[in-house]
């Protein structure tokens, strides 16, 4: 449910993977190698699933599928979310500006022209190398550190701390998700959601776009007010 107009907004806490680049497709490759290593069967839910959370929590859920979470060592599991993000690092290695999404940089530049503050809330400990490689690190001078986090997303602590990062008050935030975990996290923060993507998996979110090219000032007002 939404809670504020469009007026009370002030400021975006951006999610980045799957909403500002395609990288969400890197993870699921990556993680994809881990699950058939392991043999654990991978599914479209399970991949849907694993959007939004964080690494260990990640290799968790994928061992979880197979069965298999007492079989590894705490030892062993690091070894393979190490492995895991090795080869997802090879494929941020060849990321350019042209894996920015459809609309994004002319949102950014929306938000940023129309005085609105900015903050990203990644899950990612990647989060500023992918930022790099888009050469997008201008617009963020604000990023919470996933490191700080004692629980990552659905739990609410990383977009309450995208707000106090800009000093706004969470209903003054649109949070902008592809993730269903993601959103529910924007939802318990009592920020503004804006869910990207599948209307059925995002169905809790105030605000929802099929498409990153979707995503304007005035579309979001229309929805919202
Ligand atoms: C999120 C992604 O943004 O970051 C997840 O949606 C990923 O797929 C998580 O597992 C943690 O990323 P990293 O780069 O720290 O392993
Ligand atoms: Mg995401």
């Amino acid at each position: 449910m939404i809670m504020a107009k469009f007026s009370d907004i002030k400021g975006f806490v951006f999610d980045l993977d799957g909403v500002i680049t395609d990288t969400s497709v890197f993870h699921s490759q990556a993680w994809h190698q881990v699950a058939d290593k392991v043999g654990a069967p991978w599914s479209k839910e399970l991949e849907d699933g694993l959007k939004g959370i964080s690494r260990m929590d990640s290799l968790e859920m994928i061992l979880k599928a197979g069965n298999l979470q007492d079989h590894y060592t705490d030892d062993q599991k690091v070894d393979l979310a190490t492995e895991k993000n090795t080869n997802y690092l090879k494929l941020v290695d060849k990321m350019t500006p042209a894996n920015i999404l459809p609309g994004i940089k002319e949102f950014l530049d929306e938000i940023k022209d129309g005085g609105y503050l900015l903050s990203l809330a990644s899950a990612s400990k990647n989060a500023p190398t992918v930022l790099e490689k888009l050469q997008l690190t201008n617009y963020f001078p604000k990023i919470v550190d996933p490191k700080t986090l004692s629980k990552g997303k659905p739990d609410p602590e990383i977009y309450l701390k995208g707000a106090e990062l800009i000093n706004l008050k969470p209903e003054q935030c649109i949070g902008v998700e592809d993730a269903a975990a993601g959103v529910e996290s924007i939802n318990a923060a009592g920020e503004t959601s804006i869910g990207i993507g599948d209307k059925t998996i995002l169905k809790d979110a105030d605000v929802n776009f099929t498409d990153t090219s979707e995503m304007t000032l005035a579309n979001i007002k229309e929805q919202m007010d």
